[in-house]
């Protein structure tokens, strides 16, 4: 069948067929006997019985889904593994469920990559990632679980490299290639990352692992890929982290916002240590020196007491990037579970969403990461809103109309002056989040809380506030930003945490930017142009499909003003499964 796809159609070719012609695509699926799920049509109507299905999110059609997998560009398609349970809406049987797009937004699921099925991965197919090879074949490097539970890594090799669909994967004859060394628990051996070169011709890999209580990323160096050999100290280690999942290492330019091959080294660069732990994904940002593989951070994981770096102030774990080499940009995957129960999944039928694709650089200053919605995702922009420069007193809020505001992009700048008048925070370091727990979306302050009112029901009994409040501090202005779901849903059961982050203000621009994606049960929201980035899961039982509705608010006793205010409703991105249908396990 994929036989016949790929003579008939290069992928190019696919994904802008599917523009015009989706019909026939599933025809032609249906005619070759495969399931054709999640595409129907183009409305932008959630579905009553389906109402927390994403529409512009990456989902399987049904089932459980977690990390991301070896995202990769290869022969002009992006390809997106990720971890997934073919056999229900619940963690297990772990396999690497597999994806292709032609632009990072419409998908098209092909057949299950790698499945658990050998002794050394018959436990789990657990998270690995993708390193393109000097001959320029792909290889997959993966943890797979043995029978007793102990963590091994394994490569697998596509059938046919020249198919730039990847359909088939073999794993290598030689699995394992490495097994927990002497020190490591052996529960507790996972996640490879992306190999880079260094200039001795050598790969390297970083492994997350745990040492007695400390997390370790183990460095191990290969000349052939096959045969790895650990290295004598760690790249990176923390007592702060316990167990380390899903290391990430790669380096970023101190100028400019283009991405780098992770294998790239010089002077003018900084490498980024991701590791997954608590919950969250902290990264550190080093001075890698690949000679000695001596990687020399300022701060460690939450070092002095102070605020860690997060990618997300929200719901996102065990992320992953990769390099596009096409467009010459880093890109970031990550998983947001559910805030549901299990029995929310069970009778949802599926658990788990992708974050958009993001771009991300190093900021101007050097001292943070940046994010921001790959450029693709504007094509699904449709109906707009716009509103230039309108006043927000104290106490007031505006509603945006003429859009579907459960399936929206809105993009709202604010306009602050007199900030002289704004609260002041006291010397002490504050947690964000306990801070906007503390001044959630109901007390009024000076300047905030002021922002967006997103999903929110008819009589706003539900909603979800997206919103900043201006502080003064010693030298100059701090923002926080919050996301308050304590009013998200009237379920009792679901998760109604309140996130918050802080941000500089420049008080040279008095403006303070905020993007929020908007997509049923997800709303990932980005300060500052991509300076802090806040992702919740709400499920709201009243403000679902037609019966939500999006507001500007400010709550604060200072007028403000929106500076400019564009939204959109989004079309539903084109997400076909080619998937054969498969036996239930008995
Ligand atoms: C992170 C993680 C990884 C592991 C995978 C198993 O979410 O626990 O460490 O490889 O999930 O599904």
């Amino acid at each position: 069948m994929m036989w016949l796809l790929t003579q008939l159609l290069s992928l190019k070719t696919l994904m802008k067929i599917y523009g015009f012609c989706v019909f026939s695509l599933c025809c032609l699926l249906i005619i070759n006997g495969v399931e054709v799920a999640a595409f129907k049509d183009h409305r932008l109507r959630s579905n009553v019985s389906q109402p927390y299905r994403t529409g512009y999110h990456f989902q399987p059609s049904k089932n459980w889904m977690n990390d991301p997998n070896g995202p990769v560009y290869y022969k002009g398609v992006y390809h997106f593994f990720y971890q997934y349970n073919p056999y229900g809406p619940l963690w297990g049987n772990m396999s690497w469920g597999h994806a292709i797009s032609y632009d990072l937004i419409n998908w098209l699921h092909l057949d299950i990559a790698l499945i658990p099925n050998d002794p050394y991965d018959i436990n789990g197919c657990f998270s690995g990632s993708i390193t393109i090879l000097p001959t320029g074949e792909p290889v997959i490097i993966y943890t797979g679980v043995d029978e007793n539970l102990h963590q091994l890594q394994n490569l697998a090799f596509p059938k046919n490299s020249s198919d730039p669909l990847l359909n088939e994967w073999v794993k290598s004859s030689l699995n394992p290639i490495l097994t927990p060394p002497d020190g490591v628990d052996p529960l507790n051996f996972r996640d490879p990352s992306t190999g880079w070169m260094g200039a001795d011709g050598e790969w390297r890999v970083v492994i997350g692992a745990k040492i007695n209580t400390q997390g370790s990323g183990i460095l191990y160096k290969s000349k052939d890929f096959k045969s790895w050999v650990k290295t004598s100290s760690s790249l990176h280690f923390s007592n702060k982290t316990n167990m380390l999942e899903c290391p990430d290492f790669y380096p970023v330019a101190v100028n400019g916002t283009n991405g780098l091959d992770t294998s790239v080294q010089g002077n003018n660069i900084r490498h980024v240590f991701k590791a997954s732990f608590h919950d969250h994904d902290y990264y550190v940002l080093g001075k890698y020196d690949p000679k000695n593989d001596q990687y020399d951070v300022g701060v460690d994981f939450m070092d002095n007491n102070k605020e860690s770096l997060r990618y997300d102030y929200g719901r996102f774990y065990a992320s992953k990037s990769f390099y596009d080499n096409e467009k010459k940009r880093r890109i970031l995957w990550s998983w947001v579970n559910e805030g549901d129960t299990n029995s929310g999944a069970v009778s949802k039928g599926w658990s788990g969403l992708q974050t958009i694709p993001r771009s991300i650089w190093l900021s101007e200053k050097g001292d943070q990461l940046v994010q921001w919605p790959v450029k693709e995702l504007e094509e699904l922009r449709t109906r707009k809103v716009h509103y230039g420069n309108k006043k927000l007193t104290g106490g007031s809020m505006i509603k945006i109309s003429g859009i579907t505001a459960s399936q929206a992009d809105v993009e709202i700048t604010f306009s602050l002056s007199n900030l002289k008048n704004a609260e002041v925070l006291s010397a002490e370091v504050v947690d964000p989040q306990i801070l906007c727990t503390q001044k959630n979306a109901s007390m009024s302050g000076n300047f905030g809380p002021f922002g967006l009112l997103v999903l929110a029901s008819r009589d706003l009994t539900e909603h979800t506030a997206v919103f900043f409040r201006v502080f003064r501090t010693a030298k100059s202005f701090q923002v926080l930003m919050c996301v308050d779901q304590s009013r998200s849903s009237l379920r009792p059961e679901v998760d109604k945490l309140i996130y918050g982050a802080f941000l500089a203000l420049d008080p040279r621009y008095k403006k303070i930017s905020l993007r929020t994606l908007i997509d049923h049960s997800i709303i990932e929201s980005f300060g500052a142009n991509g300076l802090a980035c806040i992702t919740a899961r709400v499920y709201p039982k009243l403000a679902i499909g037609d019966e939500a509705y999006l507001y500007a608010f400010n709550n604060g006793t200072q007028s403000l003003s929106i500076s400019s205010l564009n939204a959109w409703s989004m079309k539903k991105a084109q997400i076909v499964s080619t998937r054969k249908r498969r036996k239930p396990i008995k």
